[in-house]
């Protein structure tokens, strides 16, 4: 694919990296390109990053049509940018596609398309250990009519953010509310797609759970709201009687990249995983009687995150005595240390730029 590359009369300076945040920076190019049914994708180019101009009868504006990914590119200890495993990212966000009756993306250009601007953006990939440059593609459609119908135009682009480490003190254990009204998504629905809505829609109990002192919800099946399906936006797992139990994917829960490489990693290590359907009265169960020993959620954004306070209605429960597990801490380690190149990739996971 050809991308023409268009760079910026106005070079930013990089903040300290310690005063990052996460996705509030930009760097100075964005990569965009254009899809029209019977055309396909084309006009690939980098352009100096700035505000994009919509017709206001644009199906995203209206119908919610719109996919995104999330993924880093990280600083090696040895100087090196690496990605981690990208293709998964694409792939997932080929089905998103797929769902939302988006346009999908050529698998291999698209991966060209992440090192070609990640290259050209390197200086803003942050050195310090837990920074990062998160990546962010995005389609939407782009229809200029009000019909609702699969859309017959889009947009793909690619921004890109350096972000501070997600911890500023370590790795420490959050408060969880259960949720026991709003679903995130059900079974039939988008879960498994990473679209705008669903997190439009979650954020109303994510904003009650911080009133009452909580980081984030703990969601529930949208049918019988019975089984535990994620953690904000995060997947769950759960250490109980000595085994790793996760929801299994029943077609609500986003498959996390974070989840599958944590899933590996506790195998290889030696660990019984088991994805299966898990209710929350087992959960409550576990809680009571001792046997749930750990709890995190795992994704890109925070790696793993350890939940040291569940609470269900009225009930508050604490996790192992409110500190973070052996397993959780082992699987930071890991998963940190192949993505930050200071361990060996033996599961041959990161894409080297
Ligand atoms: N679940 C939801 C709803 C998410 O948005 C994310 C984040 O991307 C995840 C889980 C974790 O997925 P991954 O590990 O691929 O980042
Ligand atoms: C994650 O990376 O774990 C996320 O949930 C990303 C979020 C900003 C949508």
């Amino acid at each position: 694919m050809q991308i023409q590359i268009t760079k910026t009369q106005n070079p930013s300076t990089m903040p300290p990296e310690n005063e990052l945040g996460f996705g509030r920076v930009f760097t100075d190019h964005m990569f965009i390109m254009d899809y029209e049914e019977g055309k396909g994708w084309q006009n690939a180019r980098i352009v100096p990053f700035q505000n994009i101009s919509l017709h206001p009868a644009s199906t995203v504006l209206h119908y919610g049509a719109e996919i995104f990914e999330g993924l880093k590119a990280y600083r090696r200890a040895d100087g090196g940018v690496q990605l981690f495993r990208p293709m998964e990212n694409i792939r997932r966000m080929n089905r998103s596609a797929e769902r939302m009756s988006l346009p999908l993306l050529p698998e291999e250009e698209t991966l060209e398309i992440l090192k070609t601007f990640v290259k050209l953006e390197e200086r803003f990939v942050p050195k310090s250990f837990g920074t990062s440059l998160y990546l962010r593609p995005f389609t939407f459609g782009n229809d200029e009519a009000l019909g609702v119908h699969a859309v017959s135009r889009a947009t793909f682009m690619l921004i890109a953010s350096p972000s501070g480490s997600y911890y500023k003190e370590g790795i420490n254990p959050v408060g969880i509310m259960i949720e026991n009204e709003d679903v995130r998504t059900v079974r039939g629905g988008t879960g498994y797609a990473k679209c705008g809505g669903n997190y439009a829609a979650s954020t109303r109990a994510g904003e009650r759970a911080a009133k009452k002192g909580y980081s984030q919800v703990l969601w529930l099946d949208g049918v019988e709201r019975k089984y535990v399906e994620e953690v904000g936006a995060m997947n769950v797992m759960f250490k109980i009687g000595g085994k790793i139990v996760t929801p299994m994917l029943t077609g609500s829960i986003l498959p996390g990249i974070t989840r599958m490489s944590c899933i590996a990693v506790l195998k290889d290590l030696g660990y019984e995983v088991e994805e299966r359907l898990l209710s929350v009265d087992e959960l409550l169960q576990a809680l009571k009687d001792g046997s749930l020993e750990e709890a995190w959620g795992c994704g890109t954004a925070a790696v793993v995150s350890p939940i040291g306070r569940l609470a269900f209605g009225e009930e508050e429960y604490v996790v192992n005595g409110g500190k973070i597990g052996e397993v959780t801490q082992k699987l930071y380690d890991i998963l940190t240390g192949i993505q930050w190149g200071k361990e060996e990739d033996k599961f041959g996971w990161v894409y080297k730029l």
